[in-house]
């Protein structure tokens, strides 16, 4: 008698990392209890740089384990994204996610987790990176912005693009509005780009990410 395959190859292990409300955590968790195994992704962790989130209190409702590194606990940045590093390989990751987590990891964390290190950015990569993406979208008077789903380099928001959806700039938005709307982009683009990496795999080429 040969075994069946199994329908749904074990689900990749995937450590979430937070700085703020975690809606885009929210949205991967919801994915991960509403499609089950067939979602292809198992979240095993979630990381954060401060303490006393809704990020955090989130995945402790869905009885996730959570860590936090902040970076004044340490005497040197190196110290800090090594502790970080080592803390998310405790958890033997396939994928780790940046959903809204608003520190620059280091050398030591890209060398564990370069190459399967994702980002969600609210603007249309490369244009404006950094904290305030949607501040200075809206600020140059663009038309249309949006978000990015990206692997993390060695820069800011500098990655090979995964996935990008547009999000129109209406009259009368402010930050908060036009975020809001990115922000509801951003978690339908993040699931799923997150269960195509965990299901179907990818190869990086220079800055073309294919996912057959
Ligand atoms: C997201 O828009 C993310 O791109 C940005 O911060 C926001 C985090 O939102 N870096 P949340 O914490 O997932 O609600």
């Amino acid at each position: 008698m040969v075994a069946a395959p199994p329908e749904h190859p074990t689900p990749a292990r995937v450590v979430v990392l937070v700085s703020g409300s975690g809606t885009n955590l929210q949205a991967l968790l919801d994915a991960v209890a509403e499609r089950g195994p067939a979602y292809g992704v198992q979240i095993v962790a979630v990381g954060a740089d401060r303490p006393g989130i809704e990020g955090l209190r989130r995945a402790e409702r869905a009885g996730l384990p959570t860590f936090v590194h902040r970076v004044r606990d340490y005497d040197e940045r190196p110290d800090w994204d090594l502790a970080l590093a080592e803390s998310v390989a405790a958890f033997d990751p396939e994928l780790v996610v940046s959903a809204g987590f608003m520190k620059i990891v280091g050398a030591d964390f890209l060398a564990k987790f370069g190459g399967r290190f994702v980002n969600t950015h609210p603007a249309l990569l490369p244009s404006f990176p950094g904290a305030h993406g949607v501040r200075d979208a809206l600020a140059h008077g663009v038309k249309v912005t949006g978000c990015t789903v990206h692997f993390v380099d060695d820069g800011v928001d500098s990655g090979p693009i995964i996935a990008q959806e547009p999000v129109e700039v209406l009259p009368g938005d402010d930050e908060a509005t036009l975020h809001e709307r990115i922000k509801d982009a951003e978690r339908r683009l993040l699931v799923e780009v997150v269960g195509r990496l965990a299901r179907d795999g990818y190869r990086i080429e220079g800055r073309k990410v294919l996912i057959p």
